[in-house]
């Protein structure tokens, strides 16, 4: 069963209907369904079987704590990004040990403390990064475990924002320099070579990129053996594409299949780094209709929430789907574009759709458990959303909304 259906004509989150959550939090709210995450991580661990990968679970997509805690009490490790990420995951209760550190710009200081958590890895991304980190950890007299993240140079063919694979990226060492830099590493005192890691790209709904970028994994792989060079791990970064209107997204198992094929017989062991596919279809936002407007050229739905709560409609042209919260049937069809207050052009959330609605309905952003809170703003000086988890016929907030003087509580008049 999906963890959203309708009851009785109102749109429920497991066996809640989100009327309830709108009297009793207001909106906007993002709202999550618990046992669609905990479906969502059992999904991973199914098709993967006796690979049993490490799972580190791509904060950036929703870094809050109660999420990050429900996929640490599953066995999740987690993907970093940033120092705060870090802290968020300790926070959350979830092990330093099961951390690997991505991203091009590790500063000193994230560096230290990610060091002083004896993390599982650095993914460094250049030269330069891996000179630092050694200086850093023999300063630190510690020793840093790294891999190097490689671009292998293959189109995800996802939006270009979301694609890292290509050379043009910033994303990542080139693949003609890995073994020059794996040399280097195994010269330096104070980093020791655990894997390699490869990401190259987000929402990817087909097969061959990934294989693709396996390949040109194991084939550096197979060189660094010829060296003497051996790995602890393989992590072939974020996980698959999820279905937000038509697409057909690869099925985990034909995922795990291809990779099965390559690794049989190896004894690296296989790290993944999901974001998107284990909380993107596990969340809404839910938002009022304020205005119906009729323009000259389109009508529009003026909602509550805006690009600041949800930025991939305008930033990505991503497609969401919005579904009335409970069936209106007095009210014409008619194609909205639904828009939020914030004064860009570019603020909307969902373009030519046909909807039943009156002023003072809700409706539900669908597929905004991903890359939806994590992005938000504070844009126009709005305060950011609450979030809520639902779990079967209860319901807990996660995070409370914002208040207004939070917003302005570090600027500072003039004397
Ligand atoms: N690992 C690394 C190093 C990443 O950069 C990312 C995502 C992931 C893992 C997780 O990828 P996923 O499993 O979620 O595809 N804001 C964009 C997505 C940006 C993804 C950035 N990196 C969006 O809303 O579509």
């Amino acid at each position: 069963m999906s963890s959203f259906c309708y009851r009785d004509g109102t749109l429920c989150a497991e066996s809640v209907p989100l009327t309830r959550i709108a009297e009793e939090i207001g909106t906007p709210c993002y709202v999550y369904s618990h046992s669609a995450l905990i479906e969502a991580y059992a999904d991973y661990a199914r098709a993967f079987g006796d690979l049993r990968p490490l799972l580190c679970y791509a904060c950036k997509a929703n870094s809050n704590l109660a999420i990050l805690n429900l996929f640490a009490r599953l066995g999740s490790g987690f993907d970093i990004v940033s120092g705060g990420e870090l802290a968020r995951v300790l926070a959350a209760g979830g092990a330093p040990g099961t951390v690997v550190f991505s991203g091009v710009g590790k500063s000193e200081a994230e560096m230290r403390i990610a060091l002083a958590h004896s993390i599982l890895c650095f993914n460094v991304e250049s030269a330069s990064e891996l000179e630092r980190l050694n200086w850093v950890a023999g300063d630190m007299k510690r020793v840093a475990p790294v891999s190097f993240r490689v671009n292998p140079d293959v189109d995800a063919g996802s939006h270009p924002y979301i694609s890292t694979g290509l050379k043009e990226n910033k994303f990542g060492v080139p693949h003609g320099d890995a073994l020059v830099l794996y040399r280097r590493a195994g010269q330096l005192a104070n980093v020791r070579i655990v894997g390699i890691d490869c990401h190259i790209g987000s929402q990817i709904t087909e097969l061959s990129p990934y294989v693709g970028a396996l390949d040109r994994i194991l084939d550096l792989v197979t060189q660094l053996e010829a060296e003497n060079i051996e790995l602890e791990h393989i992590d072939l970064g974020g996980g698959l594409g999820i279905r937000y209107r038509d697409e057909t997204p690869l099925a985990l198992s034909d995922y795990a299949h291809a990779i099965r094929d390559r690794l049989v017989g190896r004894r690296e062991r296989l790290i993944l780094e999901p974001g998107r596919s284990l909380v993107g279809n596990g969340g809404l936002l839910l938002t009022r209709v304020e205005y119906l407007k009729h323009g000259e050229a389109k009508h529009f739905a003026v909602v509550d929430s805006a690009m600041n709560d949800l930025m991939r409609p305008t930033l990505y042209d991503a497609y969401h789907a919005v579904l009335p919260v409970t069936e209106h049937s007095e009210a014409p069809r008619v194609l909205y574009d639904v828009v939020g207050p914030v004064c860009e052009s570019g603020d909307f959330l969902a373009r030519d759709r046909e909807l039943a609605v009156a002023e003072g309905d809700l409706l539900a952003i669908m597929s905004a458990g991903a890359y939806g809170m994590s992005m938000s703003s504070n844009y126009n000086t709005r305060p950011r959303a609450a979030e809520v988890m639902i779990d079967g016929a209860t319901w807990r907030l996660i995070r409370t909304r914002e208040s207004i003087a939070e917003l302005f509580s570090r600027e500072q008049l003039p004397p």
